[in-house]
């Protein structure tokens, strides 16, 4: 029986990706995005190549009335037999800099909104015994300076994907996270970066810190985004052993160092390069 996928964020980056990649493994996908139908153009190809199999939804995961929607479109269109939580943007820069609000919007989207859309889906993934991918980042598993505002999100994220994997495993649902590096989608472009006063002692890394990544981005422009459309097919279909899983080759270095050193002077280590990075490029 044809299998069914509910994937959020999926205008554009790895959320577009996956769509691509699920339905040439010929799953049926609801592609949530914010705007809905409105923004139908963005899938004009896919659309017209798998006309039958791609319904486009509405989902802002700041409103509450949306995700209530979206939840009664997928218990229409079930069986559902994955939700990939993927939407999510950034917010870098300084602590100290970040207002309250800022930080307040970063948890709703990245955090509030993909526990709210999981536990209004949850009962229909039971049914199905299906799986639940959600999107983190490698710096959901270890944090860099200037990024306090998008790991804390993401460290939130993984402590609830943990313990959620364990609650639901009796029932026959498997859940992921995928933990991707650096790779060119409109995460960059969508970055709310804090920026600080020209008073601020954090002025001087964030600029450098801005530059770094106009670099880090430059360098990754060719980058291919099908390995991690591939990856999430794989998590999806095959279910494999371990709940946390990295992709691209700067995630997965990273979790090896991480690996083979201990866990203070990893932490240690890294800051200092990165806080020299950033200063070097100011
Ligand atoms: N690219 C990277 O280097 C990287 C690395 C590690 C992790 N990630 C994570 O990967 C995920 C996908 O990001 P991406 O890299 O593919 O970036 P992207 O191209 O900017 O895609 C982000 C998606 O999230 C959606 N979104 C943002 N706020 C939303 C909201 N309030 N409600 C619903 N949808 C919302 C965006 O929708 P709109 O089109 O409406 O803005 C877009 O579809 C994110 O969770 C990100 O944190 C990215």
């Amino acid at each position: 029986m044809q299998k069914s996928v509910l994937i959020t964020g999926a205008s554009s980056g790895f959320g577009l990706v996956a769509c691509e990649a699920f339905l040439a493994q010929n799953w049926r996908v609801l592609a949530a995005i914010r705007g809905g139908k409105e923004r139908e153009a963005l899938f004009t190809d896919l659309l017209a190549r798998f006309p039958s199999r791609m319904e486009i939804v509405e989902l802002d995961l700041l409103d509450n009335a949306s995700i209530d929607r979206l939840y009664h479109t997928a218990q229409a269109h079930a069986p559902l037999d994955a939700l990939i939580n993927n939407a999510g943007y950034g917010l870098f820069g300084s602590i100290e800099d970040t207002s309250d609000e800022s930080l307040r919007k970063q948890m709703e989207v990245n955090f509030f909104g993909t526990v709210k859309l999981t536990q209004k889906l949850l009962p229909l993934l039971r049914h199905s015994q299906g799986v639940v991918l959600t999107v983190s980042s490698i710096l959901g598993r270890h944090a860099f300076p200037l990024t306090g505002g998008y790991c804390a999100s993401k460290f939130a994220v993984e402590g609830f994907m943990e313990s959620l994997s364990a609650e639901v495993k009796p029932f026959g649902i498997k859940a992921y996270i995928l933990e991707p590096g650096a790779f060119p989608t409109g995460f960059g472009s969508s970055l709310d970066w804090t920026l600080p006063l020209p008073s601020s002692p954090y002025l001087k890394a964030t600029v450098g810190y801005q530059r770094l990544r106009l670099k880090i981005s430059e360098k990754n422009k060719g980058k291919s985004l099908t390995p991690v459309g591939k990856k999430m097919v794989h998590l999806v279909t095959n279910r494999p052993f371990g709940l946390r899983h990295a992709v691209g080759s700067d995630a997965v270095a990273t979790v090896w160092i991480a690996r083979l050193v201990p866990a203070n002077l990893f932490h240690q280590v890294l800051s200092a390069v990165i806080n020299k990075l950033q200063r070097r490029q100011a």
